[in-house]
């Protein structure tokens, strides 16, 4: 025993180097063709069809004006994607080609021999093509890739015999049809945020691979790091020690008894544990080994703000006695992140909160306040998806002061280097399978299809501490089944809520437990959650659905209300734990729309502006269909009119722009409203634990729920959640039909903070009035929790007063500490109410100065006549950056300095010169 230990360290010492030969086929050194429409152009891979047509110029930008519509041509036609002869092929190996991502139908040949056939998006792909090199002169080693339509072919599979129907309403059409058959980005077939391409395409990677005897290719793998005896989606003890179980997937010949030696090193490089694994074992496809870290060799992970990101690089050695085989690295983090459905405790009653279950995530053992958005496919063609441009976005979403991402189910899986940038920043991201707004067919072919997906995807991103959760899928339960099963078909919800639980709980559970102990699986994204969990039976989760009991409260929520006058009336908003979607869409700005459509289209109800609004969702692929945009438009047009003064330049495009603007307006107040009722809700009997909106980013330029534009500038949106995603806000509650005007501090630090709220009332001028409401009130707020500091009524107080002149100022200034800090900090907020609608208020001209120092690189604005609503920096195209501050008010006085970040910059700090400032007075003004 003892020597043969000492035989495992000794193998563990030596780094030899493997010999395999790994050839990437990346580059453009690639053509795309067309036969029969006589189009042959060079390409790159990897790429989409889309794109090297465009770069070529066959086709112009896919984003510009209406080509979403005119470019139909090239999804109903099938392309190649030849490469050139493959040199460096010795033919006395054997031969392997590796695909990481083939979108989606191919047939793909090998010195003009068939190889295979792929059908999903998401699997990588892999085949040994030896026996097709032996005669094959190196002229003619050309890979051909020939890419079939996928709308084409999803509707010659919905065509089959026998195959799966729904009742009608069930599933939703965007654009393409029959999406549901078929494994690929499902949004790829049109969705009410974005365009439908339906793009083709090698979108990842590719290799050949030449192997000797005895060597092996490690094509994908997965670390899991847990604490001992950790089961998902059960909040483990944090006084065990750290298991780390490795497992790899290879091809190729592995020689008997091979060792596996480990590494893992700090950020300084300095090895922190090493030595071989234990328990290790192996097939003909996968080897896997784990060993224990003392809890005290390596320091936590931790989101943005809750503490640091510290990450480690893990390196596993594959040795046989006498070579070395392979090698995997990865960068990990120790952490554990549990989403906590389990039933609230008498401990968690007595604290105030309501019966029921919990439905809360947990990082290393704290329970948090969760504050993000839905991260949606950031373009339509992956494949020009650059580290750079995410990079950008994430560091937005540091800088809006959120903390997790949930990564939506009918996009891609999200590139490694998306989850590697969200382990640096620390944004926890909570990842769906890609099933969405529809019920999937579970013939065994379609299952075999995900199972394989799913593995690969689950194994593939398992070692990033960014990944918090794995979701089966968007609003399948309470929306598809909960909702439009039971009310089209009540009779089949049996038959249908039994294929959901096939696909969701028997193929899709078992494929993040059976490789991951460390992440918690929900099968569905909205839900009621478990009503059990016990690993004693195969499947462990039973799921809720709608059995439940009255006064309880359960699961997660999502809000659409497309009225606008749920603003400012928090008796619609639903009361859960958790808010996983809410939101109202708005147009981007004028300088988003320039970038993507004719100067003359620059109206709010142009055609084009009116064609690329996909809310509601045409529902088919009629390029004139007017009515369902017209709701998504007229939407927009009346939530402004309820609330806010309405825009009448008389320049055509000045108009458009303002009208832009107050969409901005009514949409970034919505949300501040909604996530202040969550927020509050943190200390109410549903312990409210989180808010994500909809959603972060746009795909391309059109009317959205997005807080970020297509090329990243910043919409009023995340400027205003940043603000009411600070730690500590304070908010008004107001009834307009009783006049009860409540204002709650709200804090999601882990300690308790102590401070002063204080309240001042103002009319338009910027005169205190002089109006009975305490004017400084001390307070304690618990962690996580909130609490009320003012309770009065506006009909008693303001009697007299003219409620279009009357606004009250709230500001919160408290003192407490940043969760794993030790240094006490100082916390402030402000925040205004107003009792009339901002479109009857008495609004002056503020007077808004703006000046910039060289010095400090600072904005300072100035109101100089009366209260400034809504102010608002705004700068030229050419230039991406955000504020430090925006969309604040001023009273008359009081000098704001505004700081920023330059994202990107091609006007040489000349943007400065064309920076300009506004508030709701200019929407007022025909100039
Ligand atoms: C188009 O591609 C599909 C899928 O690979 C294939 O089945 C079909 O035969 C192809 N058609 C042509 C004309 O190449
Ligand atoms: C650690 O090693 C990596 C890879 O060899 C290297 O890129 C990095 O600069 C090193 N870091 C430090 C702090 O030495
Ligand atoms: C293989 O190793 C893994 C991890 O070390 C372990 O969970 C599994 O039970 C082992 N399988 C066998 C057949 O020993
Ligand atoms: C929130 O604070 C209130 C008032 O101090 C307290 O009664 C309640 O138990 C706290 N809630 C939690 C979950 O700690
Ligand atoms: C069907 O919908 C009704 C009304 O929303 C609800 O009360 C009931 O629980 C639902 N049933 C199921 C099985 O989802
Ligand atoms: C509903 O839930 C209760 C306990 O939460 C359980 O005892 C009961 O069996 C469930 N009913 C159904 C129809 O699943």
């Amino acid at each position: 025993m003892r020597l043969a230990q000492t035989a495992l360290m000794a193998a563990c010492l030596g780094r030899l180097v493997s010999s395999q030969k790994v050839i990437s086929l990346v580059g453009n050194d690639w053509t795309v063709h067309n036969d029969n429409l006589n189009i042959s152009v060079p390409a790159r891979l990897p790429s989409h069809v889309h794109l090297d047509l465009f770069e070529n110029q066959v086709i112009g930008d896919p984003y510009y004006g209406l080509n979403e519509f005119n470019l139909r041509w090239v999804v109903w036609n099938n392309w190649t994607y030849t490469s050139a002869p493959i040199s460096g092929l010795s033919t006395n190996a054997s031969t392997w080609l590796q695909f990481n991502g083939l979108d989606t139908f191919t047939s793909i040949s090998f010195c003009g021999k068939h190889v295979a056939n792929t059908n999903n998006q998401f699997r990588q792909w892999w085949y040994d093509v030896s026996h097709l090199l032996v005669n094959c002169a190196e002229k003619d080693r050309i890979l051909d890739i020939n890419f079939g339509s996928a709308p084409l072919i999803a509707n010659a599979i919905a065509d089959e015999p026998g195959q799966e129907t729904w009742p009608y309403g069930v599933q939703q059409v965007y654009e393409f049809t029959n999406r549901w058959f078929i494994r690929k980005e499902q949004s790829d077939f049109g969705w009410d945020w974005g365009p439908a391409f339906a793009p083709a395409g090698p979108w990842q990677p590719a290799y050949v691979i030449q192997l000797k005897a005895n060597e092996i290719h490690v094509r994908n793998s997965v670390v899991d790091i847990y604490r001992k005896n950790q089961l998902n989606n059960l909040p483990p003890d944090q006084s065990q020690p750290w298991v780390v179980n490795a497992s790899m997937d290879y091809f190729g010949q592995l020689p008997a008894d091979p060792t596996l030696c480990y590494t893992v090193t700090d950020a300084n490089n300095k090895t922190i544990a090493s030595g071989a694994l234990d328990h290790v074992n192996y097939t003909d496809s996968t080897i896997t080994g784990m060993t224990t870290i003392a809890n005290d060799k390596v320091d936590l992970w931790w989101p943005s703000q809750l503490g640091p990101q510290t990450l480690y690089r893990l390196t596993v050695d594959v040795t046989s006695k006498t070579d070395h085989l392979a090698s995997i690295t990865k960068r990990v983090g120790f952490r554990t992140i549990v989403l906590n459905e389990s039933p609230i405790s008498p401990k968690q009653l007595a604290q105030g909160i309501a019966p029921g279950n919990n439905w809360h995530f947990e990082v290393n053992g704290h329970e948090f306040y969760a504050k993000g958005s839905n991260f949606i496919p950031p373009d339509a063609f992956w494949p020009r998806v650059t580290v750079e441009k995410m990079d950008q976005l994430l560091n937005s979403v540091v800088d809006g002061n959120q903390n997790m991402l949930r990564v939506w189910a009918s996009g891609a899986y999200s590139p490694d280097f998306l989850y590697d940038l969200a382990d640096e920043k620390g944004i926890l991201l909570w990842s769906e399978f890609e099933f969405g707004d529809a019920l999937y067919p579970v013939n065994p072919d379609f299952l075999d299809n995900v199972r394989e997906e799913a593995e690969y995807n689950v194994r593939r991103v398992n070692h990033h501490p960014s990944l918090a959760l794995w979701a089966g899928g968007n609003e399948l339960e309470n929306l598809e089944l909960g909702i439009l099963v039971n009310q089209t078909a009540p009779e089949e919800l049996p038959k249908y809520t039994a294929e959901y639980e096939e696909l969701f709980l028997n193929v899709l559970l078992p494929a993040v437990f059976g490789n991951s102990k460390s992440i918690s699986y929900a099968p569905s994204s909205t839900s009621n959650g478990w009503a059990s969990l016990n690993f004693s039976n195969t499947i462990p989760i039973i799921e809720r659905y709608f059995n439940l009991t009255l006064g309880s409260i359960y699961g997660e929520t999502d809000f659409y209300n497309y009225d606008p006058v749920v603003l400012y009336n928090d008796s619609a908003l639903p009361v859960g734990r958790f808010s996983n979607e809410f939101g109202y869409h708005s147009m981007p700005s004028l300088q988003s729309w320039r970038s993507q459509i004719s100067e003359r289209d620059l109206s709010f109800n142009s055609s084009t502006v009116f064609l690329r609004d996909h809310h509601f969702p045409p529902g088919n692929l009629n390029t004139s269909n007017y009515d369902n945009s017209s709701i998504g438009q007229a939407q927009m047009t009346e939530s402004v009119e309820m609330w806010y003064p309405k825009p009448y330049k008389t320049d055509s495009i000045a108009n458009f722009s303002a009208w832009c603007h107050a969409t901005q307006i009514f949409q970034a107040d919505l949300y501040k409203f909604e996530i202040e009722f969550y927020r509050r809700g943190s200390g109410l009997p549903e312990r409210q634990l989180g808010s994500l909106y909809w959603q972060l980013e746009d795909i391309w330029v059109a009317p959205t729920w997005a807080g970020i534009e297509y090329d990243g500038r910043w919409k009023i949106l995340h400027y205003t959640a940043k603000d009411i995603y600070e730690h500590v806000i304070i908010s008004p509650h107001f009834d307009r039909a009783t006049g009860n005007l409540s204002a709650w501090v709200t804090s999601d630090l882990w300690e308790s903070v102590k401070g002063k709220a204080s309240f001042a009332w103002f009319d338009w001028n910027g005169k205190q009035l002089d109006i009975k409401t305490p004017s400084c009130v001390d307070f304690e707020v618990g962690a996580i929790n909130s609490t009320r500091v003012l309770q009065t009524n506006t009909t008693e107080i303001l009697n007299g007063h003219d409620l279009n002149n009357a606004l009250l100022r709230l500001t919160v200034e408290a003192d407490g500490k940043l969760p794993n800090s030790e240094t006490t900090q100082k916390f402030r907020h402000e925040n205004w109410f107003h009792p009339a609608a901002l479109k009857d208020a008495k609004l002056v001209d503020p007077g808004l100065e703006i000046s910039y120092s060289d010095s400090t690189k600072k904005f300072s604005v100035e109101a100089t006549k009366g209260v400034a609503s809504w102010v608002w920096l705004d700068y030229p195209t050419g230039t991406v950056l955000n504020f430090h501050s925006n969309a604040f008010w001023l009273v008359p006085g009081e000098k704001k300095e505004i700081g920023y970040i330059v994202k990107s910059d091609t006007t040489n700090g000349g943007w400065i010169e064309g920076v300009t400032v506004q508030s709701l007075w200019n929407q007022t003004q025909n100039e």
